[in-house]
C-alpha cells in the first residue's frame, strides 16, 4: 500500500510543481514578470501620487507637490542624476525608463522614473529621474501564500489518493496472494475481486489461465494413473507365464534367458509401482494423517540403511516433537535420501535433525560428487539423473527425489540440495510449525 500511495503521491506533487513553474513561465513571456505585477499593486499608492498627484501639477508647482509627497509619504523621494540610474538598472529595464515609464526594481523596494522628458518641470529636469525607495513592496509574503497554497493542495490530494490507492493495492495484493497459493500447489485457487475492482479484468484473465493449468495438469496425472495402473495386469500375467515356462523347460540356455526376462519383468513392475505411488502423492487425500514421533522414525531409517556405508553419523538434536501427517510416506522420502547419499558417497553419510525456530530440519549429505549447482532443481524432476554413465551403475530411475519432494510438499514442508561441508550434496527437508508438534 505505502508505496504504490507513495509513488503516485509523489508523481502528482511533481506534476503540480512541474506545472506551476510552466505557468509561471508561459504567463512571464505573455504578460510581463508576475512578480513584478504583485510589486507594482503593493506600491500602487506611492505610484498613483506620483501620477495623479505631482504630475497633475503645473510644471512650476511640480517641485513643490513633490516635496508635499515627501513630507506624508512613508516612502522615500529624491531626485537622482539619470546616468546614475542608468547604471544601477539592468538593460532590459532601461527601454521603458527612456520612455518616460515607472521602472520596478523590487528587490531594492525602490522604483525609478524619468522626471520628464522635455526638461519643463525645471531646468535639468530632463537630465533627473526621482528614485522612490522603502516602498512597501514584500515579495516574500507574496511567496509564502503561494507556498501555502501548494501545501493546501498537497494534503487536499492526499485524502483522495490514499483512497484510491488503498483499493487499488487490496486488490492487487488479493491476487498476488491467489498466484502464490497457485504456485504453492493449490491449483483450485481462484481470485475473487468485485466486478468494481479495476484490476477485475487480470483477475478474469488469472483465473482463466489457473483453470486451463489445472485441467491440464489433472489430465496428466490421470493419464499417469490409467497408464501405470493398465500395465499393472499385463506384468503380472508375464510373471505368471514366466514362472511356468521356467518351470517347465529343462534346457540351461533357456533358463537363464527366461531368468533375464523375469529380472525384467520385475523391473518393469517396480517402474509402475514407483509411478502409481508418485501419482497418488499428487492427491492429498491419499496421505494417511495421524501424530507420530520424529525421533524413532529417524532412527528407524538409519536403521534400514543397507549396507552400512563405513562412516555412518546420526546426530539427532533435542525435542524433535511430533509430526500431523504421513508417517510411512515421510519414512520414504528420508529412506530415498539415505539410499542416494549411500550410493554416490565416497564413505561418509551423516543424518542430522534438528529444531530451528519454528520449524524442523532433517538433512542428509555425503562426501561424494555432490549435485552441480545447474541441476539444483533439476534433479527433482521424474526421470532425471544426472551423467547417466554413472547413473546405470547404481540403478534407479530417477523417481526417488520427485516422490521424495511431493512427499514433503504434502506436509507444507520443502525439500531442497545444497552443497555440504563434507565435499557431496546435502539435501535438507524443512517441515513448519503447524504440522510439527512440539
Ligand atoms: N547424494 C547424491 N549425490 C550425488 N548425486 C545424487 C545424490 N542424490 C541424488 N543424486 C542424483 O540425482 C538423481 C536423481 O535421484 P533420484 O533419487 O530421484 O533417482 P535415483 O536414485 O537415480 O533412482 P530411484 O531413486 O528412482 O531409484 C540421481 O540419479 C543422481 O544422479
Ligand atoms: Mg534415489
Amino acid at each position: 500500500m505505502n508505496r504504490l500511495f507513495f509513488r503516485f503521491f509523489v508523481l502528482v506533487m511533481l506534476s503540480i510543481t512541474g506545472a506551476t513553474f510552466v505557468i509561471y513561465f508561459v504567463f512571464a513571456r505573455l504578460f510581463g514578470d508576475p512578480l513584478d505585477d504583485i510589486a507594482r499593486r503593493q506600491a500602487s499608492a506611492q505610484i498613483f501620487l506620483l501620477e495623479q498627484y505631482v504630475d497633475q501639477a503645473p510644471a512650476d508647482e511640480w517641485l513643490g507637490r513633490l516635496n508635499k509627497v515627501r513630507e506624508v509619504s512613508e516612502a522615500q523621494f529624491d531626485l537622482v542624476p539619470l546616468d546614475q540610474v542608468r547604471k544601477t538598472l539592468p538593460g532590459r529595464d532601461l527601454p521603458a525608463l527612456e520612455r518616460g515609464a515607472i521602472v520596478l526594481d523590487p528587490a531594492n523596494k525602490t522604483f525609478y522614473r524619468r522626471v520628464d522628458l522635455k526638461g519643463e518641470r525645471y531646468i535639468g529636469s530632463e537630465g533627473e529621474a526621482i528614485r522612490a525607495s522603502q516602498l512597501p513592496i514584500d515579495l516574500g509574503q507574496a511567496l509564502l501564500m503561494e507556498v501555502v497554497r501548494y501545501v493546501v493542495v498537497a494534503l487536499a490530494l492526499l485524502v483522495p489518493i490514499a483512497l484510491w490507492s488503498r483499493q487499488h493495492w487490496r486488490a492487487l495484493q488479493a491476487l498476488s496472494d491467489v498466484a502464490d497459493e497457485f504456485g504453492a500447489g493449490r491449483l483450485a485457487a481462484r481470485a475473487t475481486l468485485r466486478r468494481t475492482d479495476a484490476v477485475y479484468p487480470l483477475a478474469e484473465r488469472f483465473n482463466a489461465m489457473a483453470g486451463r493449468i489445472q485441467g491440464l495438469l489433472e489430465a496428466q496425472k490421470t493419464l499417469l494413473h490409467s497408464v501405470s495402473h493398465e500395465l499393472r495386469t499385463p506384468i503380472a500375467r508375464l510373471e505368471f507365464a514366466l514362472e511356468l515356462l521356467a518351470d517347465r523347460t529343462d534346457d540351461p540356455a533357456l533358463a537363464k534367458r527366461i531368468a533375464a526376462m523375469e529380472g525384467d519383468v520385475a523391473e518393469l513392475e517396480e517402474l509402475v509401482n514407483e509411478l502409481l505411488s508418485m501419482s497418488k502423492l499428487d492427491n492429498a487425500q491419499e496421505a494417511q494423517r495421524a501424530l507420530f514421533e520424529v525421533e524413532p522414525l529417524l532412527q528407524e531409517c538409519a536403521d534400514g540403511l543397507h549396507p552400512r556405508p563405513p562412516r555412518f553419523g546420526l546426530e539427532l538434536g533435542a525435542h524433535l516433537g511430533s509430526i500431523d501427517g504421513d508417517r510411512r510416506l515421510l519414512g520414504r522420502a528420508i529412506g530415498n535420501l539415505l539410499r542416494n547419499a549411500q550410493k554416490y558417497a565416497a564413505g561418509q553419510v551423516e543424518l542430522h535433525a534438528r529444531r530451528d525456530g519454528y520449524q524442523l530440519e532433517i538433512a542428509v549429505e555425503d562426501d561424494g560428487p555432490g549435485i552441480p549447482d545447474e541441476d539444483r532443481e533439476r534433479i527433482f524432476e521424474p526421470f532425471f539423473r544426472l551423467d547417466r554413465s554413472r547413473d546405470r551403475a547404481t540403478g534407479g530411475f530417477g523417481l526417488g527425489l520427485s516422490i521424495a519432494r511431493k512427499a514433503v510438499a504434502l506436509h507444507g514442508g520443502t525439500l531442497v540440495v545444497e552443497p555440504s561441508a563434507l565435499g557431496g550434496a546435502r539435501f535438507v527437508i524443512r517441515v513448519p510449525d503447524g504440522v510439527v508438534a512440539a
